[in-house]
């Protein structure tokens, strides 16, 4: 059990939403849903004490980003003191939904994955299809939105994704859904570039 990490929920129960990180077997299924065979630029929503991207961080190549979003601000910090040596990986204090804008700072046009650990259920309407919105926008085509959560409700509102596949995954404290959306690699949803004929302006990353 973190205590930095129990001490942020009792501050902020709604914002953290859980009293402990997610267990490593949970950390092990969710890297099993990405590719590390080539650098890749990944997003991750609320890392919190950060027990996905340490695992994210050793299988990840030279030559890869990771950007991290966390609001609260202690965690945050240990965050930057965690990953200081490493410059593939860029913590910021801030929204998820900052996420777009700091792409474009960076000069990155897409990510390969964005793993969401942010209690995605609680969030106001509004603002959760704009996240959505923004995440699907974010992605490269052929990317994937990974979140894991309590409930299932997000798939009811994450209909712009072309494909999600669900797992109820119980070796967790609590158990939760782990999904991952795709996001085609064309427009009309072919799963492969070479199913469809581009238009000559078309752009690779949308
Ligand atoms: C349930 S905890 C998950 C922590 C960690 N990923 C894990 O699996 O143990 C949710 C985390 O998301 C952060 N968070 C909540 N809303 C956020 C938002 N809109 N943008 C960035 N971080 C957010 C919280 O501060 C907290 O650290």
């Amino acid at each position: 059990m973190s205590v930095l990490f129990f001490k942020r929920f009792l501050q902020r129960p709604f914002q953290v939403a859980s009293i402990c990180p997610s267990s490593k077997a949970m950390v092990e299924r969710v890297g099993s849903k990405m590719d590390f065979s080539e650098p890749r630029v990944i997003a991750e929503y609320g890392p919190g004490e950060g027990v996905h991207t340490r695992a994210i961080a050793r299988r990840l190549g030279s030559g890869s980003t990771l950007l991290l979003f966390e609001l609260d601000p202690d965690l945050t910090r240990d965050l930057q003191r965690q990953f200081a040596d490493d410059s593939r990986v860029h913590v910021f204090h801030a929204d998820a939904a900052q996420l777009p804008d700091e792409l474009a700072r960076l000069g990155i046009s897409g990510c390969d994955y964005i793993l969401s650990g942010i209690p995605f259920s609680i969030l106001e309407k509004d603002k959760k299809r704009i996240l959505l919105q923004k995440t699907y926008d974010a992605l490269r085509p052929g990317g994937s939105f990974i979140i894991y959560q309590v409930t299932n409700e997000l798939r009811q509102h994450a209909t712009l994704f072309q494909h999600a596949e669900s797992e109820y995954f119980l070796q967790n404290i609590p158990p939760m859904f782990i999904t991952v959306f795709d996001k085609a690699h064309t427009r009309n949803g072919a799963s492969h570039p070479a199913a469809m004929p581009q238009p000559a302006h078309a752009s690779a990353t949308q």
